[in-house]
C-alpha cells in the first residue's frame, strides 16, 4: 500500500466528472486501499478518487472517529443515491482538498447508496448522521462538485482565493 498525493482546490482534476468503473480488479483493490490509506493518514473520513486524481468513480468513507471504536471502512465504486429524505439536515463540511475551510451546508437527512463493494458485489447501504452527509460529499466529488459550490459566490471566491494563497505558500516552502 501507498499513500497518494492529494490535489488541493483549485484543480481542473476537481472539477471533473468521473468514469464508471467497469472491473473491480486488483489494480481497483488496490486503488481502494490506498485511498483509505491517505484518508487515514491525512486524516479524514472520506476521500474521492478524482482527490488524488485519478477520474473514476471510487470512494473511501470511514466516520468512526473514536480511537476507542473499530475502524468501519467503506470502499465504494459507482455508488449512487437511489433514495433520499424529505428532511434536510444542516452539517459544518471540510473537504481535504479545502484544509482549514469548513461551512454549513444542507443536504438530505437520509440516504440509500448502492455501490459495488471491492469484491465487486451489488450493495445497498442506508446512511444518516454524519455517514450521510459525508457520502453525498464524496459522490459530489464524483461529478466534479464541491462543497463550496453549495455556498454563495462572495464565500466561495474568498474561500478559493485563500486556498490559492496556501498552495502558492506550499509550493515555495
Ligand atoms: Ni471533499
Amino acid at each position: 500500500m501507498a499513500l497518494r498525493k492529494i490535489l488541493l482546490h483549485p484543480d481542473p482534476r476537481l472539477k471533473k466528472k468521473c468514469e464508471p468503473v467497469t472491473e473491480i480488479d486488483d489494480e481497483t483493490r488496490i486503488l481502494m486501499q490506498d485511498m483509505l490509506e491517505t484518508m487515514y493518514d491525512a486524516p479524514g473520513v472520506g476521500l474521492a478518487a478524482p482527490q488524488i486524481g485519478i477520474l473514476k468513480r471510487i470512494l473511501v468513507m470511514d466516520v468512526v472517529k473514536e480511537e476507542e471504536n473499530a475502524p468501519q471502512p467503506y470502499l465504494m465504486a459507482n455508488p449512487e443515491i437511489i433514495w433520499a429524505s424529505e428532511e434536510f439536515n444542516t452539517y459544518e463540511e471540510g473537504c481535504l482538498s479545502i484544509p482549514e475551510e469548513f461551512a454549513d451546508v444542507q443536504r438530505p437527512e437520509k440516504v440509500r447508496v448502492r455501490y459495488l463493494d471491492q469484491n465487486g458485489e451489488t450493495q445497498e447501504l442506508d446512511c444518516d448522521g454524519l455517514l450521510a452527509t459525508c457520502v453525498q460529499h464524496e459522490i459530489d466529488h464524483l461529478d466534479g462538485k464541491l462543497f463550496i459550490d453549495y455556498l454563495g459566490p462572495v464565500k466561495r471566491s474568498m474561500i478559493t482565493g485563500r486556498m490559492k494563497k496556501r498552495k502558492k505558500e506550499r509550493a515555495s516552502a
